[in-house]
């Protein structure tokens, strides 16, 4: 379980506060995301979780443990974060040695290393890509090798700052799919994301930060659902649950689901009912 609180944050002394007052718990296993305006605090609060940054009063506390004073190294066995920027985080030649970097650090047996490289590489499809220079990869290529380096150490929480930004439609479906299995593991994953439509299709739940506090802590579909929220933190609802709650408006037991099958089986019952 991870703990915040009262987590108030500045970068410097004298500058403003970014983070305020933060107090929430992520349980084991959560697969949670963190939405708000850009500037809102999402990437400050994210780097909390692994001890990239300190809080300047309160506590952050990770299995009833305060990681305030606990070394980076230690934490990075048991977060794993992808930056947001992936080239603030690719530092190696070849794709293959930024993968193996963090388990061999962690003195892990070199042939479980390479047979979790070859197993992480296959999921993401960029096996092809094992010999490649990270820096000569395409921007989606470059996230994916980001995002994969911190699930190669089966840490036990991961924290994924944006990871859908600039994958294609099939990628992002296969991150999603295969974060959502890693959580019903008993990993717990924690996404900033701007993505709402990801965010519908794969986590529980919701937190909105706004000027460095939650504005609203509740599950996926009570937040997206909520339209004065989303107007007030300029998100955009995702298409079909805008549609889906339109339908309800007209019709009182329109189910409101946002799956584009069931949504066409729901509107077709309605159409059925009209012709009788
Ligand atoms: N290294 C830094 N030094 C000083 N101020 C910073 C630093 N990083 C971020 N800030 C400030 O902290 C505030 C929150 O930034 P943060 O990066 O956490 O926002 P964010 O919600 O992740 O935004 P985005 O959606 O654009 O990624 C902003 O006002 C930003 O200017
Ligand atoms: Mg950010």
């Amino acid at each position: 379980m991870i703990e915040f609180i009262d987590v108030s944050f500045s970068y410097d002394k004298k500058g403003i506060t970014v983070l305020n007052n933060l107090t929430f718990k992520i349980e084991k296993g959560e697969f949670v995301a963190i939405v708000g305006k850009n500037g809102a605090g999402k990437t400050t609060l994210l780097k909390h979780i692994n001890g990239l940054l300190r809080p300047t009063i309160g506590q952050v506390k990770i299995e009833d443990e305060n990681i305030v004073k606990k070394p980076l190294s230690e934490m990075a066995m048991t977060v794993g974060l992808a930056f947001q920027n992936p080239n603030h985080q690719l530092f190696a030649e070849t794709v293959m040695k930024e993968l193996e970097f963090g388990p061999k650090n962690l003195g892990s047996d070199s042939n479980e290393i390479e047979e979790k490289i070859q197993e992480i590489a296959e999921h993401f499809g960029i096996t092809h890509l094992l010999e490649r220079n990270p820096l000569e990869l395409s921007g989606g290529e470059r996230r994916l090798v980001s995002i994969a380096s911190v699930l190669t150490m089966n840490q036990s929480i991961l924290v994924l700052d944006e990871p859908t930004f600039g994958q294609d439609y099939r990628q992002k479906k296969r991150l999603g799919n295969f974060l959502k299995s890693l959580s019903e593991k008993g990993i717990t994953v924690i996404v900033v994301s701007h993505d709402l439509n990801f965010i519908l299709d794969f986590a529980q739940r919701i937190i909105v930060v706004s000027q460095g506090e939650i504005l609203k802590d509740e599950s996926t579909f009570d937040i997206l659902s909520d339209e004065i929220l989303l107007e007030k933190s300029d998100l955009a609802q995702p298409v079909l649950l805008n549609l889906a709650i339109n339908l309800r408006k007209r019709f009182d037991d329109f189910p409101l689901s946002y799956n584009s099958d069931e949504l066409v089986e729901n509107l077709q019952q309605i159409l059925q009912k009209g012709e009788k």
